[in-house]
């Protein structure tokens, strides 16, 4: 079983447990004497269960167990020794039962609470306020039903709640002051200063354009979606004017995947202030590294990016044979990008389809009809790519893949979920059981260029409750805190960093680092096995642990943040700093 599926299971037997509990109290309460019993049992066996599913969960990493074994696992003990013993020998009247199986199941359910509103780290404060919240339920339901608990009971269930309320919450305060991202508002100027040799203007606006046959409301880069392709050839310095006609929200252009020096990766707040309508700003950058890229605007990006500001980059090494086409997939107002596309070709003639996700999801696709070599992704050339057929790849948010083939005498098509988007002729087959390439195992491998690293930092990425400028959200968060109360990593001009990024959720989340591409070094403790991947978008799937690193030799303030841009938007944004 994957640790994502372990952590679910866990999670529903731990829902179980707890509701089990809390039927069986409240079924004692009123008499239910059969009822009481059979949901009680149910739930000890429930509570009894999550040994296995903790200690499972632990052997993938203490950051899957950690609060379960801290808070969950002795919430659970007590639940047990409270209620456990009673059902063995229930005395005629079920309901003198009703306070300890009640206390089981606020006990549980404390620890339940911890699990999705907390995460990780776990806290002392955290487990302290389950701790409070368990004991004073039990002692409000003890007066409900009537029954007396002893003095000296009583007595110590005041002690041990108000104790750890009031511990809880200081530790828990206290946790939550951390300051705010000291973001550098210096925008120091690096552009280049040398003529540019290609030239892009580019102005956001409102527009309608046609998807799937329909009109639809968009905000677009020179009125179309997606916005005009820039090229540029390697060596070229690439200048793109941006003017915003009538975006309210203002505009920047991030060159996704593009290592541009700090100044000219367009985040609002952190490189340059928003482009507000009626004003310009002019990008120059040196085009040194060849491949597949794409650019959207920075500034709310979740919005901007949905209705349409984005296009592609593509930069070429020198004039290139053959078919060149670029597949940047969207999804506009539920509508599908682009439309399918049907062209012949001469068999004998090379194909290169560029592919590009510009969405927040990963997206499948499946070229069908020929061999293909998957020559790139995120821009970076793989070492020795072997040929494919019949195998699907999938793409995550942000991410780029380069497929290469000569065509056939007979037509190919590339189907994206499902759908044909670019043909050369009349293509069926089903795709969707076609087995998924997974990079780490493709190509040939080459020895990590570091033996050691100057520093390591662990993301673990989680939901929970938020509490910023006292509004409570519930975040998509980093090590237990959402922007801007995340930490930023700190790193020194040419060190060597290593992010290990687990994923404690049980939803994707597609890794993005502006400003640098790193090299995937383990997936799950298990090392890359194929070309080495030079990475800027990668999906953290539940449960998984990702072990990456990079040369620290971009200096700026980077973005650092998931590319499903709603979590972006929702506490998963960080920074990468240099001292
Ligand atoms: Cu393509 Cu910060 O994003
Ligand atoms: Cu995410």
């Amino acid at each position: 079983m994957t640790t994502g599926s372990l952590l679910v299971v866990d999670l529903v037997i731990a829902v179980l447990a707890a509701a089990g509990w809390l039927g069986g109290g409240a079924a004692a309460a009123v008499r239910r004497r059969p009822l009481a019993l059979a949901l009680a049992a149910v739930a000890l066996l429930a509570t009894l269960a999550r040994a296995i599913t903790i200690t499972a969960l632990a052997r993938a990493g203490w950051w899957f167990a950690a609060e379960k074994v801290l808070v969950a696992a002795p919430l659970s003990l007590a639940a047990v020794a409270a209620a456990g013993p009673r059902l063995r020998a229930v005395p005629g009247d079920i309901r003198s039962v009703a306070p300890a199986l009640l206390f089981a199941g606020y006990a549980t359910s404390g620890a339940l609470l911890v699990t999705v509103l907390h995460g990780y780290p776990a806290s002392v404060g955290a487990g302290l306020l389950a701790v409070a919240g368990a004991v004073t339920a039990t002692a409000v339901s003890w007066r409900a039903l009537g029954v007396r608990p002893s003095r000296l009971l009583s007595r110590v269930a005041l002690v041990v709640a108000v104790g750890a309320l009031v511990t809880g919450v200081g530790l828990t305060v206290g946790r939550d002051a951390t300051p705010a991202v000291p973001h550098d508002h210096g925008f120091r100027d690096a552009r280049t200063s040398d003529e540019p040799t290609r030239r892009f203007t580019l102005t956001a606006g409102t527009a309608t354009v046609r998807a799937s046959g329909r009109d639809v409301a968009a905000w677009a880069f020179n009125a179309q979606v997606p916005g005009p392709e820039l090229t540029a050839t390697v060596g070229d310095v690439v200048e793109v004017t941006l003017r915003n006609r009538d975006i309210g929200r203002g505009v920047t252009l991030h060159w996704h995947g593009y290592d541009v020096p700090n100044s000219q990766d367009g985040v609002p707040g952190v490189t340059q202030a928003a482009v507000r309508p009626g004003q310009e700003f002019v990008y120059r950058f040196r085009a040194d590294q060849a491949g597949t890229y794409w650019y959207h605007t920075h500034s709310v990006s979740d919005v901007g990016v949905r209705m349409g500001l984005y296009g592609v980059l593509v930069v070429r090494p020198g004039p290139m044979a053959g078919l060149d086409v670029t597949v940047p997939v969207h999804t506009l107002s539920g509508l599908p990008l682009p439309a399918p596309r049907v062209e012949p070709v001469q068999a004998g003639v090379p194909v290169r389809l560029r592919l590009v996700n510009t969405d927040s999801t990963t997206h499948r696709y499946a070229l069908a009809g020929t061999a293909f070599r998957v020559a790139a992704i995120d821009g970076s050339d793989l070492r020795g790519p072997t040929s494919l057929v019949d195998t699907a790849v999938l793409i995550p948010a942000g991410g780029r893949y380069d497929l290469v083939f000569d065509a056939p005498a007979t037509p190919v098509a590339l189907f994206v979920d499902g759908r044909a988007v670019y043909s050369t002729g009349p293509v069926s087959v089903a795709t969707g059981d076609w087995p998924v390439l997974d990079p780490l195992d493709y190509g040939t491998a080459a020895t990590v260029p570091w033996s050691r690293f100057d520093r390591s930092f662990t993301l673990v990425l989680d939901r929970g409750l938020d509490l910023h400028d006292l509004l409570p959200r519930y975040a998509h968060t980093v090590n237990g805190a959402a922007d801007p109360d995340i930490p930023p990593q700190v790193v020194r001009l040419g060190d060597v960093v290593r992010f290990t990024i687990v994923n404690r959720s049980p939803i994707v989340h597609p890794w993005h680092l502006h400003g640098h591409h790193v090299l995937v070094l383990s997936r799950d403790g298990r090392p890359a096995a194929g070309s080495p991947l030079w990475l800027d978008s990668f999906d953290v799937r539940p449960g998984e642990v990702w072990e990456v690193a990079f040369r620290a030799d971009n200096p700026g303030v980077w973005a650092n943040h998931c590319h499903n841009l709603a979590h972006a938007d929702a506490g998963m944004t960080m920074h990468l700093m240099y001292s």
